[in-house]
């Protein structure tokens, strides 16, 4: 039975299949063949270095931001997360926060709750139809949000390191894009290539009746700036499902009226945690049989 790393808690759904098929261990053993990681989380260079053996690292999640990738190729570690099974959790997701951010959803419901109707009326909110969209990362997630806001009477425009054959406006720059949306709405991948793209300037660039939306990773946000920026209105608002240093979330943003937080929840249905599961278990499956892996990143 080969060893297999799992150095965080996984779900049952996943953790059961993997310990009847693997000797699993939760601490690094020189003898790991293979290591399992929920999206995000980060492999360093020495735990790298403490497992010899390593063949393979499978990500419990589609964003591979946390693993290595240059070390894993020099030394022939295949690597796999889970695409296209949460693409449409996660863009409802993104959904949920533009509207949430502008209609007051979560004031609405908790100005319900509190009574409060009951001695005034709760304040006019804003409309999506014929405001624009702006997607930074229009990837597979990314289009799918621009479908969904379409949907809702939504002008899109996007950005990304080259334009792409698809009905919507595409924006050379981040602050072209930022000029130009009433919501800039973040879905590329995170790692040092995007850390910190989003930044004062581009903060600057949205707006006053620009609105922040992140469902891709908390470092392609400098959270500094954000803070400054929504404490200052120099932006409307912010929808966030990741922080810079999860779980912590800054007091600063929980303390802000116009934010709407949620704890990393893009993918986190019974459905779709399962379907990831389901290819975290295949591709290990093929790994060890000598077959071909089925959502291979290298
Ligand atoms: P994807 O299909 O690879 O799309 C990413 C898009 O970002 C690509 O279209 C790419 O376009 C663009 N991009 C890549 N690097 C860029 C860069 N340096 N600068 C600008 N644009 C860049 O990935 P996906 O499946 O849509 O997932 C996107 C991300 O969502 C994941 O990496 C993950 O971090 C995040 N995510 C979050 C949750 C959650 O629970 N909140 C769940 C799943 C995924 P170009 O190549 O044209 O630049
Ligand atoms: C999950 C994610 O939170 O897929 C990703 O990149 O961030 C999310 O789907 C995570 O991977 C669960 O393990």
């Amino acid at each position: 039975m080969p060893t297999v790393l799992l150095p965080v808690p996984l779900p049952d759904f996943l953790r059961e299949p993997l310990a009847t098929a693997y000797e699993c261990v939760t601490q690094p053993d020189p003898e790991a063949r293979a290591i399992v990681v929920p999206g995000g989380f980060t492999v360093t260079e020495s735990l790298l270095a403490s497992l010899p053996k390593l063949e393979i690292i499978s990500v419990f999640g589609v964003g591979y931001d946390g693993v290595p990738l240059a070390p894993c190729r020099e030394r022939g570690i295949r690597v796999t997360n889970t695409p296209d099974v949460l693409t449409d959790d996660v863009a409802d997701i993104a959904t949920a926060l533009v509207l949430m951010t502008s209609r007051r959803l979560a004031e609405a419901e908790c100005f319900t709750r509190a009574g409060t109707w009951t001695r005034s009326a709760f304040p006019l909110a804003h409309a999506l139809r014929g405001k624009t969209a702006g997607i930074f990362g229009l990837g597979r997630i990314g289009k799918a949000i621009a479908q969904r806001l379409s949907a809702h009477g939504m002008e899109i425009a996007y950005h990304g390191r080259q334009p792409q054959d698809v009905p919507y406006r595409y924006c050379s720059t981040l602050v072209a894009l930022a000029e130009q949306s009433d919501f800039l709405v973040i879905a590329c991948p995170g790692g040092p290539s995007t850390k910190h793209l989003v930044n004062a300037e581009v903060l600057a660039a949205l707006g006053g009746n620009g609105t922040l939306i992140n469902i891709a990773r908390g470092s392609v946000v400098d959270e500094t700036a954000l803070i400054h920026a929504l404490q200052n209105k120099v932006i409307r608002g912010a929808g966030l499902d990741v922080f810079e240093n999860e779980p912590h979330v800054p007091a600063e943003l929980i303390a802000c009226e116009n934010t709407v937080l949620f704890p990393h929840v893009g993918s986190a249905t019974h459905e779709t945690r399962r379907a990831m599961a389901a290819l975290v278990i295949e591709n290990l499956a093929a790994h060890f049989a000598g077959r071909d892996l089925l959502t291979p990143v290298c």
